[in-house]
């Protein structure tokens, strides 16, 4: 299964902030907002990476990822020189996804955090066609792509930005699909705001009932980091998390090490280059007690 991180967008709801400088390179307590997604694919056991990013800033997120190998994964880059929709993000990858690889797509300002995460992202992996997308409950569902069920589960609705949500599920910003989707990609015509909708692919997979929709229960939290106050709290919630329990979330290194992408050798070089930060020191750690 190949990933893509959509890392472009304009994120004009965090300027000044943003004037100069991606979203997704804004730190996130202790690290890059890209970092965050970056691990949930790795969690899904993914090593083949694509990183969508605005064209002015691909040498940035170059200098900060690599080509993914001190991680033991593949980082690749492509453009997408404006925010034509994140449904775009399957024909800029068209040819890294391939004829007949599945994908998992997820926003690069989109964190996933809950102690089932593994097994959730190991059960859509196992997943060999249609499309999963998982949902979660929010207090402001105006904002967001929504779901609404019928007594059995099934979708009977699906609408981005609802003036009158029917429901409090919002689709988050992790999606798993079969190859059709570069197909489906390919004939979306865009929507009255001039974008690509990723609803639009997902109702496509609803019509012809291949969709799974995985609510993630209360022990799991989503967070996005587009605007000022979600940036803090995003930042807050991580810090808290982390000094409680002496863990860190979203870390790669520590990722890579866990999921066997890199050896006890690998993890002491880069812990080592980050020496005079905690984040180093925490590295060296797990290494004496796991
Ligand atoms: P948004 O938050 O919808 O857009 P944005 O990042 O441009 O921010 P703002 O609304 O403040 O201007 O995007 C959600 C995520 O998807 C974010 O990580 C950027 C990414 N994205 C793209 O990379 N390209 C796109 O065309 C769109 C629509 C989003």
């Amino acid at each position: 299964m190949k990933g893509i991180i959509l890392a472009g967008g304009q994120g004009t709801r965090l300027a000044p902030a943003t004037a100069c400088l991606s979203k997704q390179l804004l730190p996130v307590y202790d690290k890059p907002l890209i970092y965050y997604p970056l691990t949930t694919l790795m969690l899904a056991g993914i090593r083949d990476i694509l990183v969508i990013v605005r064209p002015e800033e691909r040498h940035l997120f170059n200098a900060l990822l690599g080509d993914g190998s001190a991680w033991g994964v593949s980082i690749s880059f492509a453009e997408q020189p404006s925010p034509d929709g994140i449904a775009q993000a399957f024909l800029i990858g068209e040819d890294f996804i391939g004829d007949d690889d599945r994908v998992c797509l997820v926003l690069g300002d989109n964190i996933l955090y809950g102690s089932d995460m593994t097994a959730i992202l190991a059960d859509a992996v196992a997943q060999h066609s249609g499309a999963t997308v998982f949902v979660h409950s929010v207090s402001n569902p105006q904002q967001y792509g929504v779901i609404a069920f019928d007594e059995h589960g099934a979708p009977t609705d699906i609408t981005e930005k609802p003036a009158k949500p029917k429901s409090n599920f919002a689709i988050t910003g992790l999606y798993f699909f079969d190859n059709c989707v570069v197909d489906i990609a390919r004939r979306l015509t865009p929507s009255g705001r001039g974008e690509l909708e990723i609803v639009d692919v997902i109702r496509h997979y609803a019509g012809a009932g291949k969709l799974r929709v995985k609510p993630l229960g209360r022990g799991c939290a989503w967070l996005d980091a587009g605007t000022h106050d979600s940036l803090l709290d995003a930042s807050n919630f991580i810090h808290v998390l982390e000094r409680r329990q002496g863990l860190k979330i979203g870390s790669p290194e520590e990722t890579a090490w866990r999921m066997n992408f890199i050896g006890d050798d690998d993890l002491r070089a880069l812990a080592q280059s980050l020496a005079k930060s905690g984040y180093g020191e925490y590295l060296m750690n797990l290494l004496q007690c796991g």
